[in-house]
């Protein structure tokens, strides 16, 4: 990244461009296959990233001072303090690029939640992603979008699909993204549990769970520890790829998967009911997102979408729902001040014009 600081500011007048607007998706995991943790307690995956129309919205303005506001869905279990991963994704930035290119001694976050807070969707991470591709475009730091990829997989594993979107497959810690093959639109209905389920909590419980199976050596045994040789090593499910080439639901609904599931389903039993009336109620495929507990279900279109989604909101077997369609873009500037920079964006808005690409 050290060429990175010689980009910024090319063509660009930075005192005139003082808040930008950025939307970013959701995410479920097609595909989650969980292997042993390595020594940095992360564990290998294989996954396959699906962004959906559920958005988050980041504002970035010049300002005197530093400050996040978070509003919407969730938004008080958010910390507000350099805790946040959107400000924590700005000080990344601010490493990769130099203090320099701020127009201003503060930044203003103000963080629009759709997606709901630790549900296993990515939310932190699309914010994450939302600034910095709002900041890249405020202070025309001119990175592209490998350059951004960078920044994002040191701030969380899931932040680089963020500013992909699409559908991709994710390697290592789910931060080496390619983009995937696939065809059509899906449509979903996800299930919002009551409860919220830590990121880590999960994976530990995951390790647990395969320790106790591996045996009764390995049972009872402090999660850091005799769990490497229990989970084989991932592999992409090649029919699962296949099924997304066709643009087949009903191909794709009995592939998914999710190590994580047995995890989740553990420290919130009540998902089971949730998985089960999903099921019931004749959606093609239905899996936990990610970590959880949100519960996603395929559903063969639009129309069965709805009704999928009157079911389940009916049954009680969650707190609400949302019907969304995937795949979504990744992080998307969708708005700079009318009077933005000059030669920029005509009219001072684009919507949906992707930020940072090559
Ligand atoms: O990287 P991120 O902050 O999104 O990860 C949150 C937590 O999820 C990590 O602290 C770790 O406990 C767990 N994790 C993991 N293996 C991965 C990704 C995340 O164990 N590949």
């Amino acid at each position: 990244m050290a060429a990175v600081g010689a980009l910024w500011g090319g063509g660009y007048d930075r005192g005139i461009v003082t808040a930008v607007t950025a939307r970013v998706p959701a995410k479920v995991n097609l595909q989650l296959s969980v292997g042993p943790p390595g020594a940095d307690g992360y564990h290998d995956l294989v996954t396959v990233f699906h962004a959906l129309a559920l958005f988050d919205e980041v504002t970035v303005t010049s300002a005197d001072t530093d400050s996040v506001v978070v509003t919407g869905e969730g938004a008080r279990s958010v910390p507000l303090g350099p805790d946040n991963l959107a400000a924590r994704a700005v000080a990344a930035l601010l490493d990769a690029v130099g203090p320099g290119v701020r127009d201003a001694p503060g930044l203003a976050i103000e963080i629009r939640k759709r997606i709901p807070v630790a549900a296993g969707l990515a939310g932190g991470s699309a914010d994450a992603a939302g600034a910095l591709v709002a900041c890249n475009e405020l202070w025309g730091a001119g990175l592209s979008h490998q350059e951004l990829s960078e920044v994002a997989a040191r701030v969380g594993s899931d932040v680089g699909f963020a500013l992909l979107g699409g559908t991709a497959v994710g390697l290592g810690r789910g931060d080496r993204v390619t983009p995937a093959l696939a065809a059509g639109t899906y449509h979903w209905v996800l299930a919002f549990a009551d409860g919220q389920l830590p990121t880590p909590a999960v994976y530990a419980a995951c390790d647990r769970l395969r320790a106790r199976a591996a045996g009764p050596g390995s049972a009872g045994k402090p999660a850091s520890g005799g769990r490497a040789d229990t989970a084989e090593p991932p592999q992409l499910d090649t029919a699962l790829m296949a099924a997304l080439r066709s643009g087949d639901p009903a191909g794709l609904g009995p592939l998914l998967s999710n190590d994580l599931q047995p995890a989740a389903v553990s420290l919130l039993p009540r998902l089971r009911q949730t998985l089960a009336a999903g099921r019931e109620f004749g959606a093609l495929g239905g899996i936990v997102s990610g970590s959880g507990p949100t519960c996603a279900f395929l559903a063969r279109d639009g129309a069965h979408a709805r009704d999928l989604a009157v079911a389940l909101a009916g049954a009680g077997v969650c707190r609400t729902v949302a019907s969304v369609t995937g795949p979504a873009p990744g992080a998307t500037v969708i708005s700079v001040p009318a009077d933005g920079r000059p030669g920029g964006l005509p009219g001072g808005s684009e919507a949906g014009r992707p930020v940072g690409r090559p």
